[in-house]
This record gives C-alpha cells, structure tokens and sequence, in this order.
C-alpha cells in the first residue's frame, strides 16, 4: 500500500456516519458485495440525508470491486 492509496483510504464516503472508503474496502476485502450488506455493517445510509450522499459513492465502489 502507498501513500496514494493510504489518502485515498480516507476520503469519507459517508458523510453523515464519517464512515471511510477504506472500511469499506476492508469489508469488500472480506466478501461483502451488495450496498445492504456493506450499510449494515458501517451504518452507511442511516444518517440525516438517508443515503442521498454515499449510496452512489458506494455503488461505484461496488462497480469498480466487482460486486453489484
Ligand atoms: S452520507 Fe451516508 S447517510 Fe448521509
């Protein structure tokens, strides 16, 4: 890991639950593929704006992880 990708790790995908892309790649890492599973286990989706922000970033993440 370089420190792009340690930067990268830390952009927020969900605001509203100050929840990191790296915690989501971790739980990608461990065979979590559907927005369900990867919201349920970080609280993504169940803040303020109700997932409006971090569903897309989160769907993308899925896309370019190969899940869906
Ligand atoms: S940014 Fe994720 S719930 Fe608002």
């Amino acid at each position: 890991m370089d420190q792009q990708d340690i930067i990268e790790g830390l952009k927020p995908v969900c605001l509203c639950r100050n929840v990191k892309k790296r915690v989501f790649l971790k739980h990608i890492a461990t065979g979590m593929r559907t927005l369900e599973e990867l919201r349920a286990a970080t609280g993504a989706g169940s803040g303020p704006c109700g997932g409006k922000r971090c569903t897309p970033k989160i769907l993308a993440l899925l896309d370019e992880t190969g899940g869906k």
